[in-house]
């Protein structure tokens, strides 16, 4: 019957079909030369230097999206190092244009890699306490406005610092940057499913907790709320965080907004397939493509996860 059609039609369109330009590949890089060190909590990825990045990306087949993270030499209060024009993200986004002008290189701008604090804000002197809200909004746009300078495509402000997408968005239309877009990590929720990545970057909390600022999981109006903000602030891309236990939330946004819509398969989420699958390549295979297609298939244009440079290979 006619119905019957059009409904096996509709279920067939229906089906998602994971790609390997819908993943974003995150790369933690380091200063020095020839350095490829392995970050136990997170077996498979590397701190790398920017020539070992480079000779990374060949490999990393029909990946489009590059996300940067980098590793502090000196920490301070001010998180100081996270602006230099010499930087190492700087530096790696300027290599990375050059060697591969197609890439899209996308870079996280935060304060906790390099705060000696390990908070995602500055701090008002001599408290534990009070953040300095025009001090962290000051510094995130110049770290935003670094990274611009040096080539980046997108800047990712994660901090959850109120206004943080609209302050960036002023600057760089300031300082003739206007193409330069923003990926916001709008709904970031105060998760447990962080800790490998924070002895990656060495990046937790040295007191308290960040659950003052990422969102309490009980709580799902809240990342709506904060998506719609980040949007009328100037977002182009805005980013749910984490992405398996949150597909309800990356479904919501999907109907509700018109913006692409990312999701971050955190740290937590790798390392328990990677236990699971004990090694086992194609159980990791499976596991992790069907965890990513779920991840899609709730609603997300954009998956950042640690196994796109396999996913790449996977799906070829
Ligand atoms: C914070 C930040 C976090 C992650 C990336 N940037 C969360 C946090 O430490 O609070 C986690 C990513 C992951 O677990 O893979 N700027």
């Amino acid at each position: 019957m006619r119905t019957y059609e059009v409904n096996s039609l509709r279920t067939v369109s229906k089906i998602r079909i994971l790609k390997p330009d819908d993943i974003i590949l995150p790369y933690f890089v380091v200063d020095g030369h020839g350095i490829r060190r392995p970050i136990k909590s997170m077996p498979g990825i590397y701190h790398v230097s920017i020539d070992n990045l480079i000779n990374d990306i060949p490999d990393a087949k029909g990946i489009k999206y590059i996300l940067l993270f980098g590793l502090a030499i000196k920490k301070d209060k001010k998180a100081q190092e996270a602006f230099r024009f010499d930087g190492v993200v700087q530096r790696a986004i300027k290599a990375l244009k050059k060697h591969f002008p197609d890439l899209i290189v996308i870079t996280d701008v935060c304060l906790c890699p390099y705060t000696s604090h390990g908070h995602c804000r500055i701090l008002k002197e001599n408290s534990k306490l009070d953040v300095d809200s025009d001090a962290t909004l000051e510094t995130l746009a110049k770290i935003a406005l670094s990274h611009a300078r040096a080539g980046a495509d997108f800047v990712a402000p994660s901090a959850m610092m109120p206004g943080q997408v609209g302050t960036i968005r002023k600057a760089l239309d300031k300082n003739g940057f206007k193409n330069t877009r923003i990926l916001a990590y709008s709904a970031k929720y105060a998760s447990n499913f962080y800790s490998p990545f924070r002895e990656a970057l060495d990046s937790a909390p040295r007191f308290g907790d960040r659950r003052s600022y990422q969102l309490d999981f009980r709580n799902s109006e809240e990342a709506l709320t904060k998506i719609r903000q980040d949007i009328s602030e100037g977002a182009d891309i805005v980013m749910i965080k984490p992405a398996l236990a949150y597909l309800d939330i990356i479904y919501k946004a999907k109907q509700e907004f018109d913006v692409p819509i990312a999701a971050y398969s955190v740290s937590g989420e790798y390392s328990m397939i990677k236990e699971l699958s004990g090694g086992d390549k194609i159980k990791e295979r499976n596991l992790a493509i069907e965890a990513l297609t779920s991840i899609k298939r709730a609603g997300a244009d954009l998956i950042i996860s640690y196994f796109g440079k396999e996913v790449g290979k996977w799906l070829r």
